[in-house]
């Protein structure tokens, strides 16, 4: 069904961001006053042109998305003043920083057209900037799961810790973004009491019908783990699987960290798997959007002990997550997909790098 008043409100915003670059048909270098020139001038008025660039919502990238438009004036042959540039340059930088606000994964589709048909080229080219947003986060399904890109397998190192915090009856466990429950089920089958949050109701909902129908315990909180009313009781063990990579800015890193410390039991473990910078690398404002965009927000170190200087926590263990997983997943599990090692790796990023500047470690912090 059309969805009327979206469908008003995406035209009403394509009009409002509509820029007519007149291109105040530029006066032929010579008049047309030969059969040959005003030939050429006749079939720039007969040419049509109509196109769109999908731009993904990144403020640092203005200019290089400025450079684009001009170029693609340059070949149509328009000659735009500095004042229109100026307005289109404008526009474009309230609607990337609009739609970066709204969502890492925002783009903007950028349109161009004629602005008078009747006219072809020689009548200038309008533009109508739109911002979209993911309708909503993609969750994949069960069986879609099978394919994603953390697989099917629980993580070893939660597996592990769950495992050496003793009877798994006294070891209650928060796994954060749970998901439809990857780390959730097979921690309540050891016999964890397991509270699962889930900021989707419907991936909550998979994972109670998953949980229910193999007659697990598994209590979901459908809750943002920033929202610290959510959580009743204390966890001996809180897990946060690809949920970090997911979160943007640093006060809600620290604001995550205030969080679950408050939960955890003293002596408890908290384990977190995070993008961190290797070394002193030191990522530009492009690097973090970019992360931000695919799902891996990055730490430096010095960012990470500023997250945690205030909090009962202290940082134990700190490993690679491709190097733990491949030595102690089951050889059928790894890698647990084929995107999996590109992202863990860096790779995702930073494509072209043999060894990136970034990568996704298991940090393990115990509650003093
Ligand atoms: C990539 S999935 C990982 C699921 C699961 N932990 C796993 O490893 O299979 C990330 C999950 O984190 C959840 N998430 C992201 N931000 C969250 C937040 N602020 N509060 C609760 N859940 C969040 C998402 O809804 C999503 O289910």
């Amino acid at each position: 069904m059309v969805d009327e008043k979206a469908t008003e409100d995406k035209q009403m915003n394509a009009i409002q961001n509509s820029l007519f670059l007149d291109a105040t048909p530029q006066p032929m270098p010579e008049t047309p006053n030969t059969p040959n020139l005003a030939i050429k001038e006749k079939l720039q008025s007969t040419i049509a042109v109509r196109g769109e660039f999908q731009l993904p919502c990144m403020p640092t990238m203005l200019e290089q998305y400025v450079k684009l438009v001009r170029g693609l004036l340059k070949v149509l042959g328009q000659k735009p003043t500095q004042t229109e540039m100026q307005a289109l340059e404008r526009q474009l930088s309230k609607k990337l920083a609009e739609g970066f606000d709204r969502s890492p994964h925002a783009y903007l589709t950028l349109t161009y057209q004629l602005a008078r048909p009747a006219l072809g080229l020689t009548g200038g080219i309008a533009f109508s900037i739109v911002v979209n947003t993911d309708p909503t986060e993609a969750q994949p399904s069960f069986s879609e799961a099978k394919s994603s890109r953390f697989g099917r397998y629980p993580d070893a190192m939660a597996m592990a810790i769950a495992a050496e915090l003793g009877d798994a009856l006294q070891v209650p466990v928060l796994d954060i973004g749970a998901g439809i429950g990857r780390n959730s089920l097979p921690l309540a089958k050891r016999g964890h009491p397991v509270e699962a949050i889930a900021s989707n109701p419907l991936v909550g909902k998979q994972l109670t019908e998953l949980a229910h129908s193999r007659g697990l315990a598994v209590k979901v909180l459908a809750n943002d783990v920033l929202d610290r009313a959510a959580l009743s009781m204390t966890y001996r063990l809180a897990i946060a699987s690809e949920v970090l990579p997911h979160l943007r800015g640093s006060d809600r890193v620290e604001q995550f960290f205030r969080q679950t410390s408050s939960v955890l039991q003293p002596g408890g473990v908290l384990l977190v798997a995070a993008f961190l910078a290797k070394g002193d690398y030191q990522p530009d404002a492009k690097v973090r959007e970019l992360s931000e965009a695919l799902g891996c927000y990055l730490l430096t170190r010095q960012e990470l002990k500023e997250a945690i200087a205030s909090l009962p926590l202290q940082l134990i263990g700190n490993e690679s997550v491709v190097s733990y997983e491949s030595q102690h997943l089951p050889s059928e599990a790894w890698p647990p997909s084929d995107n999996f090692l590109n992202w863990a790796t860096g790779r995702e990023l930073f494509p072209t790098l043999t060894n990136p500047p970034v990568e996704l470690r298991w940090l393990q912090f115990r509650r003093v």
